[in-house]
């Protein structure tokens, strides 16, 4: 079953992941009630500031799909508690607050755009009156941690935490991805973390399982579910449960943050973000590529270019990414492949001085092309007893392809060669 659910999801690759809050008005990234202490109290009155009178979930939409994204998440509730959709469990939300379901508007943009339906959802509830004071709690320094949680019932925060995902697989049709978000139970500085039990995980999983048995679910309840969620950094191997590979999806910012935070400049360049997708997908992974938006809704206009330059790339080389994953063959440094079926896809982090050996295709090459602009590249089997005397000390071992590569690199985010692999004679 996980199996067949995820199919759209390993075809897809990659993804867009958004996040939107009243964390998205302070602008000093979505953790800013956390860093700076701030009593939910008084954090709060940002709900009173909320107005996403930019938030075009539609516009969004189409930029995801611009890029190549096959799917996109919306934060619809972050740790500060407060929900963008049309909740019944509080008011502490973005139709009380500013006449908009945010949510209603996600998924019906994702469908007219023929997205899939991402939601994340935070566990985490900083705003809770019975979500205790842990480790990662505003609250956490508080002079009387003991007496703050001394009246808190974790129990009544669970029952409103159920009642909350029920309304999300209930009210908005069916969801193809629900991004639940996280799960820590080491403590830190004599608090505890929260732990599975304390979300009744294994109940929450059952009710997706019974009200959306096809949407995909990930592993932050702290229990196994369809995938696993790495974050913010890129995997080296494939990734196995009990010995078994497993899906996975590499979560990433652009700047290190996850909300809007205006001053952060330290943007990855299109390249890398190129580079990430391209390694996460050549070991059998996906990449969740996020945007904060600013407080007014819209895709600040440097996110959108690095989002408009992977989706240059991805016009030119999505048969390299989509329904594409690993290949058992082993690339050379400064290489990583993807396979689809016939096709093996040779992208070349760094460009090389005219020859690229690839080892071990001998025999199985038919034809070679670039992927940017679909032209030649010939290539050829040298075995070494012909190749130049000064080439055969520790040079390209026997069954090695030997590319000819043009010395000036196609002006691209990174150069894709597309192998037409013959029958293994
Ligand atoms: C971490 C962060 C959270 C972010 C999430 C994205 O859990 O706490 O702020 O939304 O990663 O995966």
């Amino acid at each position: 079953m996980t199996k067949d659910r995820l199919a759209w999801f390993t075809d897809a690759r990659f993804g867009m992941f958004v996040h939107y809050g009243l964390y998205s008005i302070p602008a000093r990234h979505e953790w800013v009630q956390n860093y700076e202490e701030i009593d939910p109290s008084v954090y709060e009155r940002y709900a009173e500031r909320f107005d996403p009178d930019l938030f075009d979930a539609r516009a969004i939409a189409r930029t995801a799909k611009e890029s190549g994204a096959g799917y996109a998440v919306l934060t619809s509730k972050h740790h500060e508690g407060f929900c963008l959709w049309d909740t019944a469990t509080t008011d502490f939300n973005a139709v009380a607050l500013a006449g908009r379901d945010l949510v209603r508007e996600w998924v019906d943009a994702l469908r007219a755009e023929g997205l899939k339906v991402g939601i994340y959802f935070s566990l985490l509830d900083w705003h809770h009156p019975d979500y205790t004071v842990d480790r990662h709690h505003p609250q956490r320094n508080h002079a009387d941690v003991a007496g703050l949680n001394a009246d808190r019932d974790m129990a009544r925060y669970r029952e409103y935490l159920h009642a909350q995902v029920r309304e999300l697989l209930t009210g908005y049709g069916p969801l193809d991805y629900l991004f639940f978000d996280f799960t820590e139970p080491a403590e830190e500085n004599g608090l505890p973390g929260k732990a599975p039990s304390d979300w009744d995980a294994e109940a929450i999983l059952a009710m997706c399982r019974e009200l959306q048995p096809d949407m995909i679910v990930n592993d932050r309840l702290g229990i196994p579910a369809d995938l696993v969620t790495p974050e913010q950094y890129q995997p080296v191997r494939p990734l196995k449960r009990d010995g078994e590979l497993v899906a996975w999806e590499a979560c990433q910012t652009v700047n290190g943050s996850w909300g809007y935070h205006r001053d952060n400049l330290d943007f990855k360049s299109p390249d890398m973000v190129v580079r990430m997708l391209a390694g996460s997908v050549a070991l059998g992974g996906n990449l969740l590529l996020n945007v904060g938006p600013t407080a007014r809704g819209e895709i600040a206009p440097r996110d959108r270019e690095i989002f408009g330059e992977v989706g240059e790339w991805m016009r030119r080389h999505d048969g390299a990414i989509r329904g594409a994953g690993p290949s058992d063959f082993t690339p050379p440094s400064g290489v990583v492949y993807t396979r689809r079926g016939d096709r093996l896809y040779v992208h070349v982090f760094d460009w090389p001085f005219g020859l690229l050996h690839l080892p071990g295709l001998g025999g199985r090459v038919a034809f070679a092309r670039l992927l940017n602009d679909g032209s030649e590249i010939l290539f050829r089997e040298v075995p070494p007893s012909q190749e130049a005397f000064n080439m055969i000390p520790a040079g390209p071992e026997p069954g090695t392809v030997t590319l000819s590569l043009p010395v000036q690199r196609p002006a691209v985010a990174v150069p894709v060669i597309e192998l037409t692999l013959s029958e293994a004679s």
